[in-house]
Parts: C-alpha cells; structure tokens; sequence
C-alpha cells in the first residue's frame, strides 16, 4: 500500500525514466536536462519519480551527479523522490541525499543476482536487514520508506523460468529483513496477464499489504496487458517510463519499461485517475529528443496522437 494513495487519484504512477531509462541508455543526459525533466514530469501531475540510482560511477556514469539530482528533486513542493541502490553502501548515500523513498534492487534469479549486484539472493536479504536496521538508527524525519524491488521475478534471460514459491519466500524474507513494501518486477519482459495475476495474488496472500506495485517491460509487447492483470489482482501502483526507455544493463536483452504517456492513456480512458495531465506528460518528450537526440524514444500515444473526444477521468464522473 502506497502511502502517497489518497482521495484524488485511483493510480499511482511511479515515474522510473531518470533511473531505470537513463541507466540504459548510450548518451549521457546533462545534468540541467535531468533536473528539468523531473520538474515538468512533476508539473504535469506525476507524484513519484524514482530519480537516479546510487551505484559506482565507474559501473554506471550516468549516475555520476546522483546527489544533485536528489537535491533538486527536494526542492520540488509535494514531490516523493525515490532513488535505488543496490547495497549498503548506496543505501548510505541515497539517505544522505535525503531521499523519501529507497528502493533496494534484490533479485529472485541467483544468476541475475550475482551478474547485477555481485549477492546470491540470499546475501541481498542479508544486505536488506543491515541497511533496514541503519535507517532505524536515524532521527525518524531522515528515515525513508524501503522498498524491496524484487526482480526477475517472472523469468529471467540468465536462468529461465522462476520458481513461484522462490518468488513467495523472497517476499516474505524482505518484510522480515525489515522493509516496508515489496514490489515486483518484470525485469526482462517474461511475463503474461495470467501469470501476473497468479503471482500478485500468491505474493499478497504471502504479505498482505505490504505488497506495494509492478514494475513492467514491454520487452515483448505485453506490458499493458500486464497492467490490466494486475489491476485485476488489486495492483494501485504502477512504474513507467517517459517515451519506454529502460532496461537492466545486467540482464542480457532486457529492453524498456512500460511507457508513461500509453499507461496514463489507458488508465485514463478506462476512468482511472492518476492526476496526470496527458498532454503535459507528451510535451516532456522534448526534453529528451533535445539532451539525447540518438536515443530512439517508443510509445503509440505520443505517434498517433490523443483519441478524438478523450475524455480524462476525472471529467468522466
Ligand atoms: N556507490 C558508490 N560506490 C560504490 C558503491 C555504491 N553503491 N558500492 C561500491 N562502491 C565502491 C566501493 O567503495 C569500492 O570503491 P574502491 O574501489 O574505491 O574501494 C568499489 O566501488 C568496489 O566495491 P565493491 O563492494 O567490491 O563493489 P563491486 O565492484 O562488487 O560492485 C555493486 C557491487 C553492487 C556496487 C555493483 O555490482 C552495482 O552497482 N550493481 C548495480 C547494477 C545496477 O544498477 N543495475 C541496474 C539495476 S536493475
Ligand atoms: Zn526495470
């Protein structure tokens, strides 16, 4: 359950681009383009943004400038600013930066596991406990919330299939290890409308409430068919990305998230509110042609255009 949920929205989405689209991508986004990007994608009504992750520079440049990111991020009024991190040591720096939200990337796959953050799984929940424990040493206005962002969690490019109750367990130990939410990712595009439904609702059984959103690839084209399924298994929260840039540099072939703009189109037509101004969000993919100009941008919205007669959900009712 997404503490951000309240009266005026259905949906929460949870803007991924500046981390999970910008990881993966050849050119590197000066940092006054990043920080532009977020204030519009904030302008336009988007109330999470995960902004950056906290890895090596050396593994990662694009995160170089990570700090200053969140920095201004902050300053933005209303806006929950999440970051990643993928061990200790980026879970130590994303709360100095001051982060609200920490999401810690913790893999189902042991072979995704040990090629993406060098931890069997079972070393990642260890990890999760220590830096559980190090948030709960700080004056509660410095605490952010954790989320563990369980990964491949429905297949796996490495490994193959991935074994539900593997999937069920890993829930668990993460709430045990002391996080606040879990979310499930389909980290390399596996994933079939009947199958999310199935492992939401195993995974909810499992956890309850704690069980937070999906993070999708449209990898091979079944990404919103996955956002109707797990609306189906109760799922409120959902991450995407501006023009479905994305992917996992550490899982071989893994492509983009689900894209923002088709998402917020289909949330909105179905009488969804997700407090997102559609033509705002559209507008936004300026910034990233003029920072990035080679890197190619997907949606079917932002091509064909908004539906003669759209109607958004709030004017529906
Ligand atoms: N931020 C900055 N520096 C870090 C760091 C972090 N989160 N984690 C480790 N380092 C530094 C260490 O201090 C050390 O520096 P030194 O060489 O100057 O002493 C160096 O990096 C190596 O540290 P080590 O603990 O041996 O890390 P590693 O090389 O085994 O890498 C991870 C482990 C987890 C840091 C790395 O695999 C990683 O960042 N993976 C995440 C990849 C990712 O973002 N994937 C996409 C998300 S799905
Ligand atoms: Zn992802």
């Amino acid at each position: 359950m997404n503490t951000l949920m309240n009266d005026d929205i259905d949906i929460l989405i949870s803007e991924v681009g500046p981390r999970d689209g910008l990881q993966n991508t050849k050119a590197f986004m000066p940092t006054g383009y990043k920080k532009q990007w977020i204030s519009a994608a904030a302008a336009a009504g988007i109330r999470e943004i995960e902004v950056c992750s906290f890895v090596p520079p050396k593994l990662i440049p694009q995160m170089v400038d990570a700090a200053e990111v969140v920095a201004h991020s902050l300053t933005i009024p209303g806006l929950h600013v999440a970051a990643l991190a993928p061990n200790f040591k980026g879970a130590q720096r994303a709360m100095e930066a001051g982060v609200h939200k920490l999401t810690l990337t913790i893999s189902v796959s042991r072979e995704h596991s040990l090629a993406n953050v060098r931890m069997t799984p079972d070393e990642a929940i260890a990890s999760a406990k220590k830096i559980c424990a190090f948030r709960d040493s700080l004056p509660p206005e410095q605490r952010p919330v954790i989320e563990s962002g369980l990964s491949t969690v429905f297949g796996c490019t490495l490994e193959g299939a991935v074994s539900e109750d593997e999937v069920v367990r890993m829930a668990v130990a993460s709430v045990e290890a002391g996080c606040d939410e879990v979310g499930l990712a389909d980290t390399t595009g596996y994933a079939n409308p009947e199958q999310i439904r199935r492992v939401f609702r195993k995974v909810r059984a499992a956890i309850g409430d704690k069980l937070s959103g999906a993070h999708l690839h449209n990898t091979r084209g079944l990404g919103l068919a996955n956002v109707v399924a797990a609306l189906e298994a109760g799922v409120t929260t959902f991450d995407s990305s501006l023009g479905g840039l994305g992917g996992c540099p550490f899982a071989p072939g893994a492509s983009g998230n689900i894209v923002t703009e088709d998402l917020v189109f289909m949330l909105e037509s179905m009488g969804l509110r997700t407090g997102i101004d559609l033509d705002k969000l559209l507008a936004i993919r300026e910034i990233l042609k003029q920072s990035m100009p080679e890197e190619p941008l997907y949606g079917y919205v932002p091509l064909a255009g908004i539906t003669k007669g759209f109607v958004p959900a709030t004017q529906q009712r």
